[in-house]
């Protein structure tokens, strides 16, 4: 049995195998040499070495091309197709890999310059802040200095230098938050300012008249917020202290002020009031910003908005300061400076300045 195959076997080699079909089984070989260096190049410089290989002018593919020579004139057609077959394989295959290990991976690194860039937001003052600094600079215009005091205040400033007298039930108005700091004597002494009238005092301690300051700031009471509430709000004070000094330049001073903040439309009224720094005292409102005094939802159909209180400096207060109050005289003023603002920019909830959401914050 053996000797027959082997027979046999050498038999079909001498006679059905000739030149070029050891060629063409080469070239398949070679195909397959080829296509497997090309799917395991990673980076151009082993792509390099695959077109060294096969592909130069004495790679492996040139080199069957000598063989065409060797072959009888029949049979180099089909030789010479299938080389040129090849020849454009290859280069095609090449050619693709080649691009495509030329293109950036998607790994991170890569950049694609066609995508919209990244917005910055920029932060912008907050708007309630953006009204204090115009109402500042108004008054600072009209030749106003700006002062300011703490929020932490003893009672002494908060009230009593302003004329409250101990355990009066003017106190009461406040809603006055005090401090726990220990014993009550001292918890009695200490509290957060319920309006910003205690620089008056801690201003008029320190200077003589002539006294033309305004004092911004936040003021705190206990008061359950709601649209037109807030425990902790902002006003703007104003002093002014000289020799005769009247209510008419108290009220040419707020008609100036809320005419260049709203606009010459604008009127001012007073109607009496109570406060114990101030004699007399009033309540003050200015025409309606909203619909400039027709009587609309804001100001409740009368075409005036309440905005503080102010009057002529009590003569008392002076004697807390040590003025002399037979030759000087004084107006003051508080300013709802959230309400300004809430009626400046649209505004219809106070708490919106407070909740720092920036949905709202942006807009401004
Ligand atoms: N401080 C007063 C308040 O908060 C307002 C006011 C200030 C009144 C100055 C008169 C003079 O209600």
């Amino acid at each position: 049995m053996y000797e027959v195959e082997s027979h046999q076997a050498e038999g079909v080699n001498a006679t059905s195998i000739s030149k070029i079909d050891v060629l063409l089984a080469e070239l398949d070989q070679l195909q397959t040499r080829f296509n497997d260096a090309l799917n395991s190049a990673t980076d151009t410089e082993a792509l390099e070495q695959v077109r060294l290989v096969f592909l130069v002018r004495k790679g492996e593919l040139a080199q069957f091309f000598k063989s065409l020579g060797e072959l009888d004139a029949s049979e180099r057609p089909r030789l010479g197709e299938r080389l040129n077959q090849l020849k454009n394989i290859f280069e095609t295959t090449f050619a693709e890999k080649s691009s495509a290990l030329a293109q950036p991976k998607d790994d991170g690194d890569f950049i694609d310059l066609t995508l919209p860039g990244i917005r910055r937001r920029l932060g912008s003052r907050h708007p309630l802040l953006q009204v204090l600094d115009e109402i500042k600079s108004i008054f600072v215009s009209m030749g106003f200095s700006i002062a300011i005091g703490p929020e932490a205040e003893l009672d002494y400033y908060n009230f009593e230098a302003l004329n409250f007298p101990p355990d009066h039930p003017s106190r009461d108005m406040q809603d006055t938050l005090y401090l726990d700091l220990g014993t009550e004597a001292e918890s009695q002494r200490y509290l957060l300012r319920t309006h910003t009238s205690p620089v008056q005092i801690r201003t008029m301690e320190k200077r003589q008249p002539p006294i033309r300051i305004i004092a911004p700031g936040r003021v705190f009471r206990r008061d359950t917020a709601d649209a037109t509430h807030s425990p902790i709000f902002h006003q703007v004070e104003g002093l002014c202290v000289d020799e005769g000094i009247s209510f008419a330049d108290l009220k040419g001073t707020l008609q100036t002020f809320a005419q260049k903040l709203f606009g010459p439309d604008i009127k001012i009224r007073f109607r009496p009031g109570f406060f114990p720094f101030t004699e007399p005292s009033a309540e003050y409102d200015f025409t309606c910003t909203i619909c400039r005094g027709k009587g609309c939802r804001t100001c409740k159909g009368t075409g005036w908005i309440e905005i503080s209180g102010a009057g002529m400096v009590d003569p008392n207060v002076f004697g807390f300061v040590n003025y002399d109050s037979e030759l000087y005289t004084g107006y003051a003023w508080g300013m709802g400076a959230d309400r300004i603002a809430m009626l400046k920019l649209g505004v219809e909830d106070i708490r919106m300045f407070f909740d720092n959401d920036v949905r709202f914050l942006r807009q401004f």
